[in-house]
Parts: structure tokens; C-alpha cells; sequence
């Protein structure tokens, strides 16, 4: 099947390992953050190649500002960095950038550097390119729910199939916001979600590798992607039965 005629999928990546790289070769952890960097520059221009339509990357957790602040403020220069200095090449390729999470607390810098580029890359249709700074999955849910609750008021809570109506105006919302992944890859050995799109990824592909994120490169988004076209995936029904789009209604609470 021709690239053009297959659903383009959404792939989100756990960018782990770059310290422990780092610290294999003596050198400070920031080290490893810089070389992080220059594998989301590969991995970017790869995914804009292959059958991805969105790719998201966890630059920052909302629980990684427990790290020392002078990594914190190395992150945040780096991230703001690769915005400044990718823009215009990002625009070029066709990529779209978005930043996901709370705004309020990063440094105002970065902040421009996200407007900036988000502006600047709008027209972009080849690939959506969503960064999560300073995100939590779990406070995305609850804002999504408190969204829902605000615009239902009681009369929704009230609703003796309240759950399944709230669920379903949830889903929505997420799915405005880059629906389900299909693909999740995490680098650097470790096996969880670090609360990361977990509504999201509820019948995502799970792709582990034990390579760090700074070794990270095309070749291996090309086994992830290869990977993830053999599995069957069953949404929950029996094989005959998986709709055409069912990536699209999963999700959607009955
Ligand atoms: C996890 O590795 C990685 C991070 C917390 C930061 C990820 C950031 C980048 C790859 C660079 C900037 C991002 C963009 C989008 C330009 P770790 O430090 O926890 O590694 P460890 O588990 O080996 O200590």
C-alpha cells in the first residue's frame, strides 16, 4: 500500500537515557540532554518521512522540576534553543509545532520560543511535532474533566449515565488535542509511562529498547515503525470485526 493511502499514525516517544549515556563516558549529565537534542533533530526529520502524521516528544514532566535547578535551566535552554535554531527549518519541512503542558511556570524565554515557532510553523501538513514541556498526563485529564464539568454544570453529573457521557466529552477533548497514539517507544531500558499520555496510549503499541535516547537514531524509528506493522491490534473486538477506522472510535465510551 502506498504511503499516501495508509492512516498516518501517531507515534510518542519517552526520550530516556540521557544521563546514564553521559555518565558511561565520564561526561556531566547536561552532556547528555545536548546529544538528546541532536537525536530529536534525526528522529524529527525521519518521522516527516514515514507514515507519521504526529509525533510526540516528553522534553519535560511536570515532575522533572525535582531535578537539580541547574539542569532544570539547562532543559529549558536546550528546548528553547532547539525551537530558535530549528524554526525555520521545521517550517521548510513541513512540520508543524506545538507545545503541550503548562506554560505558566517555564521561563519566558522558552515561552517565546514556543509562540515563536508555533506561529511560525502553523501552515506545516507534512507532520504535527508536539513537545511536552513541563506536562503531566494525569493534570491533562483533570483539566479535560473539569473543562467537561464546567460546561455541564450538575445536570451532567447528574445523569444517571453520567459516566459514559462524561467520558465520552473527555475523549473529545483529547482527541482535539492529538488523539489516541498508536505507537509508543520508550528508549533507555525502563518500562512505564512516567505519566505520559496515558488516556492517550489506552490501545497504543508499546515499543521498549534498551537504547539510549542519544544513540537513538533513524534506523530505529524504521524497527519501531516495521515493528508496529506486525502487530494486531484488536482494539478489544475479535480480529474480523476491527473496523477500518477503529483507531479513531476506541476510546469512545459506550
Ligand atoms: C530523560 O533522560 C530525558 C529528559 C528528562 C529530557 C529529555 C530532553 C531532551 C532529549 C532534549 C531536549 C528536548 C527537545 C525536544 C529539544 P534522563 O536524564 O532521565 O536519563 P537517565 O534516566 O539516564 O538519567
Amino acid at each position: 500500500m502506498a504511503n499516501e493511502e495508509r492512516k498516518r499514525i501517531h507515534v510518542a516517544i519517552i526520550m530516556d537515557g540521557n544521563g546514564r549515556w553521559a555518565a558511561r563516558r565520564g561526561l556531566p549529565r547536561v552532556a547528555g540532554h545536548r546529544a538528546g537534542v541532536a537525536a530529536v533533530r534525526r528522529v524529527v526529520e525521519r518521522a516527516a518521512e514515514l507514515e507519521i502524521g504526529t509525533l510526540t516528544v516528553y522534553a519535560f514532566s511536570a515532575d522533572n522540576w525535582r531535578r537539580p535547578d541547574a539542569e532544570v535551566r539547562s532543559l529549558m535552554g536546550l528546548i528553547a534553543a532547539y525551537l530558535r535554531i530549528e524554526c525555520a527549518r521545521l517550517r521548510d519541512q513541513g512540520v508543524r509545532l506545538e507545545a503541550i503542558g503548562r506554560r505558566d511556570r517555564i521561563p519566558g524565554v522558552l515561552q517565546r520560543a514556543i509562540r515563536n515557532t508555533e506561529a511560525a510553523t502553523a501552515g506545516g501538513e507534512r507532520l504535527t511535532l508536539r513537545v511536552a514541556i513541563d506536562y503531566s498526563s494525569r493534570e491533562a485529564i483533570a483539566r479535560a474533566a473539569a473543562g467537561v464539568l464546567a460546561a455541564g454544570g450538575t445536570s451532567i453529573a447528574a445523569r444517571p449515565d453520567a459516566p459514559a457521557v462524561i467520558g465520552r466529552l473527555i475523549d473529545e477533548e483529547m482527541t482535539s488535542q492529538g488523539g489516541n497514539v498508536d505507537l509508543l517507544i520508550r528508549t533507555g531500558g525502563e518500562k512505564r509511562l512516567s505519566d505520559f499520555l496515558l488516556w492517550e496510549c489506552a490501545y497504543a503499541e508499546f515499543f521498549f529498547t534498551d537504547r539510549m535516547w542519544p544513540e537513538f537514531g533513524a534506523a530505529d524509528l524504521d524497527e519501531a515503525v516495521r515493528e508496529f506493522g506486525h502487530r494486531e491490534r484488536r482494539f478489544g473486538a475479535v480480529p474480523a470485526a476491527v473496523p477500518a477506522d477503529a483507531a479513531e472510535q476506541v476510546g469512545r465510551l459506550q
